[in-house]
């Protein structure tokens, strides 16, 4: 769209992947969240929306036609836990589906035929990103559905992020690069492996769509939620960054461990995640399992993942000259997850656990390339990541 919302994918907080619909979620949770973003750096680190999805309306809408938060849930109502956000320097954001009624089978209220009420009433509580969901839409035309939203979003005079989640049913990144700033792609991930590498397979060949204010959403994160290994999270979490994907924390950061915590704060990721070119990353290879995915840096590096689908551990290598970087004498290679850099010729290559991922930000070393040291590190098809051939800078 023509403004300057999510000129780098959002990050934030969702409930559903932890809650759903459960009492849990609640005012409790959400302003929990907002101060453990605060308390634990999640905000200094990127991480801005707090966002309520299916379940916190009551199933009627009052006399006047307007939405009823549901007072067991958010007793003090949404204006006050927008407040809250806010006073935090978070930002909020709510749900609702482009239907008559929103997923969830007890039939909350949806905004077909009352979009611009129900985008007048978020935009009053102070809402800043809307997620608008795809279920009882009646079989009115998607784009017109999606469109009215979002001319009725633009109808209210403030800046609210629009998501789209009509899960890809109809090619949205088609039609919705100036209808919202994120489109889901696929259907809805749950906690487990294999339904984190069949959205990852899906949302890969859509690198051309994304860009600035435009976004794939692959679907929000699962890392911490238990249903996975820690090895498999940071695999989730560098390959959605390396797709540019929005990060919207899934897990319910009140129970989360260290190593949770530890991923999800990976600036380094991150920073691969919010680069302001705004790419999403493509395949170079993925042979058996084998796979090699990079993505154009602002500052002309390449951040490269070697990810390893198979259930054994995997040789992946890939050269800097196959990323595109700039023919040079060295280059230096950051380890994102180890935090360690190396030096290398040209060959960009680790020993990838099962399911793991060794994600790096690759760069032409201008130092190198001027002055070449005496011995070169790291020439050609030596094993440059593996334990006793590293090298630190
Ligand atoms: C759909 C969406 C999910 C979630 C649920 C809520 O399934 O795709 O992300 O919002 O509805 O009911």
């Amino acid at each position: 769209p023509a403004d300057s919302l999510a000129l780098t994918p959002p990050m934030g907080f969702n409930n559903w992947n932890s809650t759903g619909c459960r009492p849990e979620f609640n005012e409790d949770m959400v302003k929990g969240t907002a101060d453990i973003f605060v308390e634990k750096g999640l905000k200094d680190a990127g991480y801005q929306y707090v966002n309520l999805d299916d379940c916190w309306a009551l199933p009627a809408r009052d006399s006047n036609g307007k939405l009823v938060p549901d007072p067991a849930r958010f007793p003090g109502g949404i204006k006050a836990v927008a407040d809250y956000v806010h006073s935090k320097g978070l930002k909020l954001g709510i749900y609702t589906s482009a239907g008559t009624k929103t997923c969830n089978e007890a039939g909350f209220p949806g905004a077909l035929g009352h979009e611009y009420s129900d985008a007048q009433q978020f935009a009053d509580w102070g809402v800043d990103y809307l997620k608008y969901d795809n279920c009882n839409n009646q079989g009115v035309d998607a784009k017109l559905r999606y469109t009215t939203m979002r001319d009725a979003l633009k109808a209210t005079g403030r800046p609210i992020v629009y998501s789209l989640c009509e899960w890809g049913e109809n090619k949205p990144w088609e039609w919705a690069s100036d209808v919202g700033q994120l489109w889901r792609t696929t259907g809805d991930i749950s906690d487990s492996w294999g339904s984190m590498l069949s959205i990852l397979k899906q949302n890969l060949p859509l690198a051309p769509y994304a860009g600035p204010g435009h976004w794939n959403d692959p679907d929000m994160l699962e890392v911490g939620n238990s249903g996975m290994t820690d090895t498999e999270y940071r695999t989730h979490f560098s390959m959605w960054s390396i797709m540019a994907a929005p990060l919207l924390i899934g897990s319910d950061l009140r129970k989360a461990s260290a190593a949770t915590f530890d991923i999800l704060d990976n600036k380094e990721v991150i920073a691969v995640d919010q680069d302001p070119l705004g790419k999403q990353g493509t395949v170079l290879s993925s042979e058996g399992g084998r796979w090699a995915v990079t993505k154009e840096m602002k500052d002309g590096s390449r951040a490269v993942a070697l990810f390893n689908e198979t259930d054994s551990a995997q040789r992946i290598t890939t050269t800097a000259q196959a990323v595109g970087l700039p023919k040079a004498h060295a280059y230096t290679l950051r380890d994102l997850w180890q935090h360690r850099s190396y030096n290398t010729a040209g060959t960009i290559s680790a020993t990838v656990p099962a399911h793991g991922t060794v994600l790096v930000r690759v760069s032409a070393d201008a130092a190198w390339a001027k002055n070449p040291p005496a011995v070169e590190l790291g020439v050609d098809g030596s094993p440059l990541l593996e334990a006793g051939r590293t090298v630190a800078l």
